[in-house]
């Protein structure tokens, strides 16, 4: 084992709930937390606020290189102005998955992701978390659903806010950002053989909360063992 804080990744497609999943791991543990996602959201935001366009690789690595973000209990800081809830939008995921698939974005995201690992330990929620980021990570994660519960989810999630969307819109969105970000040639979506797989078609978040719990306890016993 290294010297560095345990990490655990939890990787997984849009909507599978492992932002909520890894950020109640990391109360229980009192671990820091690292959603990778609001980086590519945060790009995607800035750049559309500074007209730059989604393919202009060079300016956006150079953009998520100099990217003044605070993260800030809860919310979200990009030069001094409250984005927590912004990012969020439906055209802020597009934009992160399209700056996402560019090679020098990534790079220029990656110290930067690397830097939450502190002690006692980092919950790390992405799609690269396992096979790019923390590719030592303690324990590694895939946590998935079918696009239909998925569709279902994000459907119910956004009527509770009182926005009307349509399910079947919905669920081609995240069909197409999936098959976007498998098949990406830079650190795309996958599972990575030595991650175990959580399903959570049909299983609640609390359910999934203490499987992790579980796994990642079984494996300070194991460390424990003579
Ligand atoms: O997780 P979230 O839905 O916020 O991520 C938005 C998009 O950012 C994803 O669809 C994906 O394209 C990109 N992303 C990524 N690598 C990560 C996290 C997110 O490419 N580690």
């Amino acid at each position: 084992m290294s010297g560095l804080p345990p990490v655990i990744a939890i990787d997984g497609p849009s909507g599978s709930g492992k932002g909520t999943v890894a950020q109640a791991v990391a109360e229980v543990l009192h671990f820091h937390y690292l959603d990778s996602g609001a980086l590519y959201r945060l790009v995607a935001l800035a750049a559309d606020r500074r007209g730059i366009p989604l393919n202009e690789e060079n300016r956006l690595a150079e953009l998520a290189s100099s990217l003044d973000v605070k993260f800030v209990s809860s919310d979200i800081i990009l030069s001094k102005e409250k984005v927590t809830d912004d990012i969020r939008s439906e055209a802020c995921g597009r934009g992160a998955s399209l700056v996402g698939a560019l090679a020098l974005v990534r790079q220029a995201l990656l110290r930067r992701q690397q830097e939450f690992r502190q002690a006692p330990g980092l919950v790390a929620d992405g799609r690269d978390m396992a096979t790019v980021v923390f590719p030592d990570a303690r324990l590694k994660i895939y946590l998935t659903a079918t696009a239909k519960a998925r569709a279902e989810r994000r459907h119910k999630q956004l009527k509770q806010k009182g926005i009307t969307a349509k399910i079947t819109v919905l669920l081609q969105d995240l069909q197409d950002r999936d098959a976007r970000d498998e098949s990406r040639s830079v650190a795309p979506l996958k599972q990575s053989p030595d991650a175990r797989l959580l399903d959570t078609t049909a299983m609640s978040i609390a359910d999934a909360v203490k499987q992790v719990l579980e796994w990642y306890r079984g494996l300070e016993i194991g460390d424990a063992r003579p």
